[in-house]
């Protein structure tokens, strides 16, 4: 079996009396897609605030390529390999895509100076299919262009292991299929991704394994077929069964 990138071990992080994360560890291994999913409030977005920094968790800890970060700033976690995008896009909407992308190359591991992290910008916007965008200003792109944005800045900081908050979130079709294809695009160079996603089809034929949450608590791991059989998944994620049946068939149609 390939190494480990990524061991949480035991991470619970409260808020106050809401225990958001409770005792959760899961292990991804190199070149994986892993998939986070379950219900509305979960805790899969606190647990991608716990992994990268954001938030120390209330105990347990967080094992990145063999060391301990959980405790590190978030700075640290990026330059260290280990990248994340935002569930709410929050680019800087009076700069230039280039701009946002440069920023976020200017986080990676290598303390690139002004003109490389430009470079290495531009190449990574070609690449995620917003060559034609590099001059326009992130306030006037649309979902599916910020979202794009928001993968890009990331990729700029030359990640091994990609963090994806619902991504896919708010496109149509056909930008959801674009979007796929740059996720896969990013998995073919060998960075490891950890995706939460609540369209069951797209996470469903991405993941190589998925961990489901439910009221901050590890539910199920597995393959995808495992999991989307699973009757205590079903119940969970989808509430009534039958209903979730029919929903998972209408998606697959
Ligand atoms: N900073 C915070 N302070 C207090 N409570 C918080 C904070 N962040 C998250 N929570 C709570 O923790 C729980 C988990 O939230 P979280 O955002 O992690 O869920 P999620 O699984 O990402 O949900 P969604 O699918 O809606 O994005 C929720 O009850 C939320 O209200
Ligand atoms: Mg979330």
């Amino acid at each position: 079996m390939k190494p480990a990138i990524l061991e949480v071990h035991n991470v619970t992080k409260a808020f106050g009396g809401l225990i958001a994360v409770k005792d959760v560890s899961l292990t991804q291994y190199q070149g994986e897609i892993l998939g986070l999913i379950g219900p509305n409030g979960a805790g899969k977005t606190t647990l991608f605030n716990v992994i990268n920094g954001v938030y120390k968790p209330t105990s347990g800890e967080v094992i990145f390529e063999g060391q301990k970060i959980s405790g590190l700033p978030p700075y640290e976690v990026v330059r260290r390999g280990l990248a994340r995008t935002h569930q709410i896009v929050k680019p800087l909407n009076e700069m230039t895509v280039l701009e946002n992308v440069t920023v976020g190359a200017c986080f990676g591991p290598q303390n690139l100076p002004l003109e490389a992290a430009q470079e290495a910008a531009a190449e990574v916007i070609e690449f995620t299919g917003l060559g034609k965008y590099a001059d326009v200003l992130a306030g006037k792109l649309n979902i599916a262009l910020k979202k794009r944005l928001e993968v890009a800045r990331a990729l700029a900081a030359k990640p091994r292991l990609l963090l994806l908050d619902e991504v896919l979130a708010g496109l149509n079709p056909s930008e959801v299929a674009k979007m796929l294809d740059v996720i896969r695009a990013i998995r073919d160079q060998g960075i490891s991704i950890l995706m939460i996603e609540h369209i069951m089809q797209a996470i469903m034929s991405l993941s190589d394994r998925i961990v489901v949450l439910n009221f901050g608590e590890k539910l199920a791991e597995g393959s995808p077929d495992e999991v989307a059989n699973d009757p205590q998944v079903i119940e969970a994620y989808l509430g009534d069964p039958e209903m979730a049946k029919r929903i998972l068939e209408e998606e697959e149609a």
